[in-house]
């Protein structure tokens, strides 16, 4: 069986965040991107697909780990004009995403030593990912939560 989502072809956006990783990252007041039935929660208030998190206010502290594919970058734009708050995606250095609204936008990034293991909706955790991860901290709190989180890897400030 191929565990590796980033390699397969299915389109299934319902990877969820392992909640031991969050925790390490504090509280957070808002998951714009929860998944309908989720096993666990991630923030206080969490919008689903339902509520199409795109055409809301976000408010507070943000933990996004937005639908991957075509769109990605649209989350990670309303949460850099938000500017409080942490994205977890791949880390796809080179991409137009990372240019337009990470490189010169987000305050630190951390690259995460290995891979993570997703989440399915149904609770039980998947197989490694196909691609390296990076969280991306939007804000000063929120770098020095990534600097002070004790997630393995390697943290690099940007501003
Ligand atoms: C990669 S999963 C992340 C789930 C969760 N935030 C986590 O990290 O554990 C992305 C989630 O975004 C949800 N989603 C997709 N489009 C959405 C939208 N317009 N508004 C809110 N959630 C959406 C999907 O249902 C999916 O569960």
């Amino acid at each position: 069986m191929n565990t590796s989502f980033e390699r397969s072809t299915n389109t299934k956006v319902d990877w969820l965040t392992p909640p031991e990783l969050v925790k390490k990252l504090g509280y957070f007041d808002l998951d714009p991107c929860c998944p309908l039935d989720a096993p666990f929660y991630h923030a206080k208030q969490n919008f689903t697909v339902d509520e199409d998190d795109l055409s809301q206010d976000w408010f507070g502290r943000v933990y996004l780990n937005p639908p991957y594919g075509k769109g990605m970058e649209l989350w990670i734009e309303k949460l850099k004009f938000h500017g409080n708050g942490i994205a977890l995606i791949f880390a796809r250095t080179e991409t137009k995403c990372f240019f337009d609204h990470i490189w010169n936008a987000a305050d630190a990034l951390l690259f995460v030593k290995g891979r993570i293991r997703f989440y399915h909706v149904s609770g039980i955790q998947g197989g490694t990912s196909g691609a390296p991860s990076v969280f991306v901290a939007y804000g000063q709190t929120n770098a020095q939560a990534l600097k002070n989180s004790g997630i393995a890897g390697r943290f690099l400030p940007l501003k």
